[in-house]
């Protein structure tokens, strides 16, 4: 037989995701603590996994509305109404999806032509880059500094914009650094987006998830409804990742353009799942607060073990990430990452999965319980202190 190359090569060119190759390492090795994966180490809330049940044994095992299920588009409306005093259309501007992650590569399916460009701030979640080239459009990373808390400033975005811009990612709580915007910050990059006339799609699946500050949806700044796609979802304020339901809002003509690729390619999210989701919405506010607290009380934890460490890092406002530097330990971040796992036991995320500028840190989750963060630090102390004496 003729020897043909199966693979497409825009598939082939993609380079594999770095979380996902260095924790392939981490499976199989025994009393690792994994400060790795972005996932809450909580079950999900009892009476949603209970309405998951309840579906089942009632029978709704079919499909439902490509756009999903009707009244989860409803309390989702009202949800965002009371929140955040936004309006959307529970008919045409809200689209039900699996998970956040299916939303990112709808949206940039929906706006992209050939060559179009989509600024990402960077450090960013590992997907942005790769659905943006598996789409036809061209990303422009766009550093942010630790100086600025990670954060992109306007003039940055202005420099970034050219003819082909056709939108941008924002993730705000940050994965990976833990920052978030403040409205100022925000509306400042508002004004360049509105200026250039580009897409915001806004990934705010982190949310609920802000601690100290109240957190901002950014089509509730000024005129930006317009243009922005606002995504959101379950995984993370919910416990509910294996569920796979998400969310998008945003104008008509995107909305639609989505639920055209959504009803060819996936049809609808699980009836399961979103029926869950309805009971989520309705009821899991407390259970969202309750899991926050614990959240937070790691967060002020790793925050000071970290910088005694000579882990230096910032204050994570949001999500359950803290991304400090290792400048201190001499090594590099895939370095730092395998020796600690292999010396020490404990799997992190090397900093430049998130952009190449980011060789001087790594990502540590603390959807971990607390006893295992102790334990985590404990170890880091030894690690720190044998790097720092050969350095
Ligand atoms: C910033 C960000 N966006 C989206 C996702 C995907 O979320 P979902 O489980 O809703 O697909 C993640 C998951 O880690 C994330 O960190």
């Amino acid at each position: 037989m003729k020897k043909k190359n199966f693979v497409s090569k825009k598939v082939e060119a993609l380079a594999p995701s770095g979380i996902r190759a260095f924790f392939e390492l981490v499976l199989g090795m025994k009393e690792v603590i994994s400060l790795g994966v972005g996932e809450p180490d909580f079950v999900t809330p009892w009476n949603i996994r209970e309405t998951g049940i309840f579906s089942l044994e009632e029978g709704y095992t079919s499909y439902t509305s490509n756009k999903g299920l009707y009244k989860l588009r409803l309390l989702i409306q009202r949800f965002l109404k009371q929140r955040f005093d936004i309006d959307y259309s529970a008919d045409e501007e809200i689209l039900i999806t699996v998970g956040v992650s299916e939303a990112l590569d709808l949206v940039v399916r929906a706006i992209l032509n050939p060559g179009e460009e989509v600024i990402i701030p960077q450090p960013c979640y590992v997907s942005y880059g790769p659905i943006v080239e598996l789409a036809g459009g061209k990303p422009v990373f766009l550093p942010a500094r630790e100086s600025d808390c990670f954060k992109i400033n306007p003039e940055q975005l202005e420099k970034a914009c050219t003819k082909k811009t056709k939108g941008i990612i924002l993730n705000y709580p940050s994965n990976p650094t833990g920052s978030t915007y403040t409205k100022k910050e925000l509306d400042t990059i508002n004004r360049v987006c509105k200026k250039h006339g580009i897409v915001v799609i806004s990934d705010e699946v982190y949310g609920d998830l802000t601690y100290d500050t109240e957190h901002v949806a950014f089509p509730t700044l000024s005129g930006a409804q317009a243009y922005t796609v606002y995504l959101n979802g379950f995984s993370k304020a919910y416990a509910m990742t294996g569920w796979r339901v998400g969310y998008a809002c945003g104008p008509r003509p995107i909305i639609a353009a989505m639920t055209k690729i959504h009803q060819y390619t996936i049809l609808c999210a699980s009836i399961i799942s979103q029926m869950a989701a309805c009971e989520a919405v309705q009821s899991g506010k407390r259970s969202v607060e309750e899991m926050k607290k614990e959240y937070n009380r790691r967060r002020n934890f790793m925050y000071e073990a970290l910088n005694e460490t000579g882990l230096s890092c910032l204050k994570p406002l949001g999500a359950f990430y803290i991304f400090p530097s290792i400048r201190a330990s001499g090594l590099s971040s895939l370095e730092f990452a395998q020796r600690l796992l292999r010396e020490q036991k404990v799997a992190v995320v090397p900093g430049v999965a998130f952009g190449k500028n980011y060789d001087d840190y790594v990502r540590m989750s603390y959807a971990t319980n607390y006893e295992q963060l102790k334990k985590a630090v404990d170890r880091m102390k030894v690690f720190m202190q044998q790097c720092t004496r050969k350095v």
